[in-house]
């Protein structure tokens, strides 16, 4: 792995390899282990955007690895005030190993890896949410032995975490199948390169209107806000172009006995998910945040031994 922009970086053996870390990742960290794969390394992590787990877990997980995690909001540094991101990648890739950043544009992150020559992950931008599917896709894994020949149902927006869902299910071999209403359906782009990917694992993708179409046969009910960060001033036509596409007991009840529930954090309980399939035993979104720390400590360390 070089820089991590997009789930379509990596090889299903990458993948699969950080599956594998951040299993041993959880279990050393749980047992207070100290470890060293990032010694002498310096993690910055540029944010143009709130985080709690994604911002949370890197800075823990630079830290538990032996690095130092440096905080950079970019409402603090001189790009609020029009410095190019040329500019500040040259300057930051001079001072860290590796950049963690959240950013509006996925435009920025590439501008990032190109000047700043240190591997960049994408800690979330608009066009996708890789490391929140390595997470995803290894709780998964862990909660059911497994990731190919399950399938997914994405509920909701067809946005960045749905674009790396697809992304990712085509790569390990998980049919995914996204439910939006029209209007919200995902990148063209990103759903062709999808399908390509799919023919090679033999995961089955399809974009469908109705969620219970979705999620049948599901093994995986996952869902995000219907307001991804940038588009509050489309909150009210949103909240009426989504009624319809929660996930609650009568959807569950709709997909097999064995479903799960998953959803990326943060959740509003009423809208997009009920307090209740959050809450409820057959839920998998406690677990899928605790592992956001474990599957960064995993692709913290790949990014640090890119340099050896
Ligand atoms: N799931 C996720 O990326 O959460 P944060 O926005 O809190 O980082
Ligand atoms: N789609 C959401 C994900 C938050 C983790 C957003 O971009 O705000």
């Amino acid at each position: 792995m070089h820089s991590f922009l997009s789930i379509g970086d990596i090889t299903q053996e990458e993948m699969h390899r950080l599956f594998d870390s951040a299993h041993l990742f959880r279990q050393s960290i749980k047992a207070r282990k100290s470890l060293d794969s990032l010694r002498n390394r310096e993690v910055g992590l540029l944010f143009e955007k709130p985080s709690t787990r994604t911002r949370t877990s890197f800075e823990v997980a630079t830290e538990r690895l032996g690095g130092n995690a440096v905080y950079l909001p970019s409402s603090e540094l001189q790009l609020s005030r029009g410095e190019p991101v040329k500019d500040t990648a040259r300057i930051l890739g001079g001072y860290l190993d590796v950049i963690v950043a959240r950013v509006f544009l996925h435009h920025t992150v590439e501008e990032l890896a190109k000047w700043g020559k240190v591997p960049v992950i994408n800690g979330l931008s608009d066009l996708e949410h890789p490391t929140q599917i390595v997470c995803d896709f290894f709780t998964i894994r862990e909660a059911r032995g497994k990731v190919e020949g399950l399938k997914l149902a994405f509920i909701g927006d067809g946005n960045n975490v749905c674009h790396s869902l697809l992304l990712g299910g085509a790569l390990v071999g998980m049919d995914i199948s996204v439910a939006c209403p029209d209007g919200y359906r995902p990148d063209p782009g990103v759903l062709d390169r999808a399908l390509r990917e799919a023919k090679k694992t033999g995961a089955v993708i399809e974009v469908v209107r109705d969620p219970g179409d979705a999620v049948t046969g599901a093994d995986i009910l996952y869902t995000d806000v219907w307001v991804s960060m940038g588009e509050e001033k489309e909150r009210e036509k949103r909240l009426r172009d989504f009624a319809g596409y929660q996930i609650n007991r009568e959807l569950l009840d709709k997909a097999g006995s064995a479903a799960q529930v998953m959803h990326c954090l943060p959740a509003h309980r009423g809208l997009e998910i009920t307090d209740e399939m959050i809450e409820g035993p057959r839920s998998l979104v406690w677990a899928q945040g605790e592992n956001k720390l474990y599957g960064a400590a995993a692709v913290l360390d790949a990014a640090a031994h890119l340099q050896e």
